[in-house]
Parts: structure tokens; C-alpha cells; sequence
């Protein structure tokens, strides 16, 4: 009997709190080939008991105007192209003075910021707020560039407020090759999401941290050097992980729809809890991912961090990461540590900034400077 078949018959028997009576339906996709349908309020339900799933409500009627290109594809089927990375680092110099600047009290600083929204949820009104806020951070960041240099991007998503942001750095010669750093700005609290608060500070105000704090090196290199890189980079800032990847989906599939380039896409989710001081690594994600991409990532760890990798798995597409491989872009994952390591008190109230260390989340901020100084210059071509 199939996972979904049990599940479905425990939800049939226990009402739902949260349930209304004319909720919408959500189709979802569980593991790899099960897809279901299932009440709104459900998702969060099956989420709790563990059943991992992504969202494919927009995609999955014969209406929809985009499709996925996985959905009747098993993950091993989903060709991804295999672009050629390098095998060594060639900038390092550069890279460690630029991440000699880290300021981790500015992290903390937008690190207590994001925190003090009461939920970040992407349907509520504070978690729009919060995106809001995050749009004038990074317009603050950015403005100190010539305006004709980047673009920012608002993505509204029609059936939730709170807005994806896509931050572009134009590429002067191959600007349709893109190099994507992602990280999620939504938060839950998996108990009642629309009710309770979820400070989410490791998932993933960390991650957002983080990559707020690369760009801002980054436009500091750029401003100092005055060039702008061969290939165009881009920093996403995705609404809606937490309902099933929405927001990064959203955005991915439209991508693959414009028959965009994007030759690399890095996810920053939960980079500051640290279980054990004594053994501080972090975890490279080996699944869901691109196995010649992930290989340049961990040489940017052992090139650029104190600390060491240790490679991991999560089991299922537990992030962003997912909705770029699912469309067939490369894309990797580089997470606190071990997956068995990873902060507990994720989706809870307890999801707290006093918890988290701003020196590991310097080491991953490392990642993201030297990912983007090695490949945004970098000349892609495909293996054949
Ligand atoms: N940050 C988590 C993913 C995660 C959790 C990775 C624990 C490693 C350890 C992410 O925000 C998340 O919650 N993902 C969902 C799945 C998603 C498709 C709804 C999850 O893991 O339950
Ligand atoms: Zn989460």
C-alpha cells in the first residue's frame, strides 16, 4: 500500500482544526512519482507527521499555461545539461580579502530585524511586511551601483501576498549564462501557521543573512574594481518555501519557460545552528542536486573555509534547490551540517537568533563570495 493511500486514509478520520468548509484543493507531489490531492489545511498536517511534498496546484490542470517538465518525470529522469566548472580556485587573493570584510554585526543586525516580524508566513500580513522590509535593504545595497549595472525584480505570486525579490548584476559578455544564489525569506510555525509565531531564525533568516551579506560585499568588490562580471549574477530571495517550494517553483518554471541559461543555483537554508562546537563542519547536500556542480562547491569549501564539509543527504527536495534541478537547471546546497545535525527547533517558536552562531554563518557567506568571484568570469561550456 502506498504512503499516500495510509495517509490519506488517517486524514479522512481525523478532521483537521484549521479546516474550512470550502477549502481550496492542493494537488501535491510526494517523493518521487505519488501525486495527491489534498484540503489547504492538510498540507500542514501531513508536514507534522513528517510526509514531505511540493506544491503543484498551479501546474498540474490541463489549463495551465506552464508546465513542469518533471511531472511525469522521476528525479533521474530530469536531464539537467552538464556545464564544465573549475577544478581549481584562481582568485583567492581576491576572495579572502573581499571575505576579510565580513561585518558580522551587521548580520546581526538584519538577523534581529527579520526575526521580530511576528511570522513571516508567506499568506500574512507581517509576512508581507517583512518582504517589504527585505526590498529596501537590499534597494539600499544596490543603489550604491550606476542604475543601468543591475535590476531588481518583484515576483508576485497572484495567490499569496508576500512577494519573491530577484536581485540581477548584469553580465557585461555572457549575460545569458546566470549564476543563481537562492535562499527562502518565508517562515512557519508547522502548529498553526496563520495563528502562531515563527521567529524562523535559522530557517532561513540565516540564510537570507547570508546571502544579504554577500551581496553587500560583492556590490563594495564591484564598486572598488569598477567591473562588472563576464556572466550574470543573480540573487533570489524566495516567498513561499515553506508551503512546498511555491515561490522558487514559480520562479524556476518560468525560467525553464523563457529558455533562460542558469548554469549554477546555490541554496543557502539554515546556515547558523552549530551542534557540536568541537566537530563544526558544514553539510553538502548530495541529493536533489548536480553531482559536477556540487563537486566545484566543495572546492570552494576546502579552498575558502576554516572549516570542513561533511557530505549529507535530506532524502527528499527539501528546499529551493529542488524547484531548479526539477526544471532542469544545475543547482546545489550547502546547509549548517550533517542532517542529522541540524537545528531542532526549526518551524517553532524556538526557531531563535540566540541559538545560532554568526561565525558559522561567515563561513557560509564565504561560500557564496567565492562561488560568485570563481564563476562570474567563468567561460561555461557543456560537457559532451
Ligand atoms: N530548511 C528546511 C529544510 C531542512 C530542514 C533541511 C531540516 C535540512 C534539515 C525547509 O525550509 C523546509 O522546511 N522544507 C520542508 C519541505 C518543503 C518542500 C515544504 C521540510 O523539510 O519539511
Ligand atoms: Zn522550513
Amino acid at each position: 500500500m502506498k504512503l499516500s493511500s495510509l495517509l490519506l486514509s488517517s486524514l479522512l478520520v481525523i478532521p483537521s482544526v484549521t479546516a474550512f468548509p470550502f477549502e481550496p484543493i492542493k494537488v501535491l507531489q510526494l517523493g518521487e512519482d505519488e501525486i495527491i490531492s489534498v484540503k489547504e489545511s492538510d498540507k500542514w498536517s501531513l508536514l507534522r507527521r513528517g510526509i514531505k511534498f511540493i506544491d503543484i496546484t498551479k501546474y498540474h490542470n490541463k489549463e495551465a499555461k506552464l508546465s513542469l517538465p518533471f511531472l511525469n518525470k522521476k528525479p533521474s529522469e530530469t536531464v539537467v545539461p552538464v556545464y564544465e566548472y573549475p577544478t581549481n580556485v584562481t582568485h583567492s587573493k581576491l576572495v579572502n580579502s573581499i571575505t576579510s570584510q565580513i561585518d558580522k554585526g551587521s548580520m546581526h543586525e538584519n538577523l534581529s530585524k527579520l526575526t521580530s516580524f511576528f511570522t513571516r508566513y508567506y499568506k500574512s500580513e507581517t509576512g508581507f511586511q517583512s518582504a517589504q522590509w527585505l526590498s529596501t535593504k537590499i534597494n539600499e545595497i544596490m543603489s550604491k551601483l550606476p542604475e543601468d549595472k543591475y535590476s531588481i525584480e518583484h515576483i508576485d505570486h497572484k495567490d499569496w501576498k508576500q512577494f519573491s525579490i530577484i536581485v540581477r548584476i548584469h553580465g557585461s559578455e555572457t549575460p545569458e549564462s546566470i549564476v543563481v544564489m537562492g535562499s527562502h525569506q518565508d517562515s512557519i510555525n508547522l502548529l498553526l501557521p496563520s495563528i502562531l509565531p515563527a521567529p524562523g531564525a535559522d530557517d532561513n533568516g540565516s540564510g537570507t543573512v547570508t546571502n544579504l551579506e554577500a551581496l553587500r560585499l560583492y556590490v563594495e568588490h564591484y564598486l572598488s574594481e569598477g567591473n562588472a562580471p563576464l556572466n550574470t549574477i543573480e540573487f533570489h530571495f524566495y516567498s513561499a518555501e515553506e508551503g512546498g517550494l511555491l515561490g522558487s517553483l514559480d520562479v524556476f518554471t518560468q525560467y525553464a519557460a523563457l529558455e533562460k541559461k542558469v548554469v549554477a543555483m546555490l541554496q543557502q537554508d539554515m546556515t547558523g545552528y552549530v551542534m557540536d562546537p568541537e566537530d563544526e563542519h558544514v553539510g553538502v547536500i548530495t541529493d536533489y542536486t548536480t553531482p559536477g556542480l556540487t563537486d566545484f562547491i566543495k572546492l570552494i569549501i576546502d579552498s575558502y573555509l576554516a572549516i570542513p564539509y561533511v557530505e549529507t543527504t535530506c532524502g527528499y527536495a527539501c528546499s529551493d534547490h529542488g524547484s531548479a534541478t526539477k526544471n532542469g537547471f544545475p543547482a546545489s546546497f550547502v546547509i549548517e551540517g550533517e542532517f542529522k545535525k541540524t537545528n531542532k527547533y526549526i518551524h517553532s517558536t524556538m526557531d531563535t537568533l540566540d541559538r545560532l552562531s554568526f561565525n558559522h554563518m561567515a563561513e557560509h557567506v564565504k561560500i557564496v563570495v567565492g562561488s560568485i568571484i570563481e564563476l562570474g568570469d567563468w567561460k561555461f561550456t557543456t560537457h559532451v
